[in-house]
């Protein structure tokens, strides 16, 4: 299988989380979301430490590889984000989050993260300033930004976290993706958007909809 790329900056990607989805079945809902034409999905790994919620684990994400040709966009909310990120790699990631909040050399992880082969993500939580990524933000191929906290999906957005976006887009300029996570709907979709987000992880306003294909195109009209 060829090796999935993260998106070259410059277009907005509807990004959906599987947090929402039918866990039972996950390989059905990534062939539809692939046929909505998306080029990413968004893999929410808990551990039931960092925050309050599990989810899977690089298990779950080997399987789900042997169904998708998806690009894997990890997002770990773990507490020890350097000891698992070789077995993510294993099972098929593409790309790999890690929160500020547990990682002390974020310059150096993202270094391994790239020597494995695969794309760097940071991530903030709402409560983080912009200030603890500002130094090592330019160095990853995408910086996540939350906002809702982390650990549930059909949250209700921050807007005061969403702010964020415009200070971390002037850092980063236009060559680092921004993905926005949390309470991104119809309503917020604009106003990320207009901060400098590109990529728009979406759970509850995809996977709560019957009809998950009508809900990507809404979202991606939303940006219009
Ligand atoms: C929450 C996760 C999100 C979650 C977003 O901790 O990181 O990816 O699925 O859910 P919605 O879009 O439902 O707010
Ligand atoms: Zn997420």
């Amino acid at each position: 299988m060829a090796k999935q790329r993260l998106p070259k900056p410059g277009t907005i990607e509807v990004n959906p989380s599987i947090l929402s989805a039918d866990f039972a079945r996950l390989a059905d809902e990534l062939a539809v979301i692939e046929k909505a034409g998306v080029k990413m999905v968004h893999l929410d790994i808990m551990d039931g430490h960092f925050v309050p919620n599990i989810t899977i684990g690089p298990p779950v994400v080997a399987k789900l590889r042997q169904h998708s040709k998806l690009f894997f966009d990890c997002h770990r909310m773990i507490t020890d984000p350097r000891k698992y990120a070789p077995a993510f790699v294993e099972a098929g990631a593409n790309h790999i989050t890690f929160h500020i909040e547990v990682e002390k050399r974020p310059a150096e992880l993202i270094k391994i993260l790239h020597d494995m082969g695969i794309t760097a993500g940071l991530c903030v939580n709402p409560e983080t300033p912009v200030k603890a990524i500002e130094k090592v933000a330019p160095l990853c191929d995408m910086v996540l930004v939350m906002t809702v906290h982390p650990g549930f999906g059909g949250q209700k957005f921050i807007a005061s976290a969403a702010k964020k976006v415009k200070t971390i887009r002037k850092i980063v300029g236009p060559n680092v993706r921004i993905e926005v996570d949390g309470g991104i709907d119809i309503k917020t979709t604009p106003i990320v958007v207009g901060y400098g987000a590109d990529t728009l992880v979406a759970g509850h306003a995809i996977f709560s909809k019957k009809d998950r294909i009508a809900a990507i195109n809404a979202l991606r009209n939303a940006c219009k």
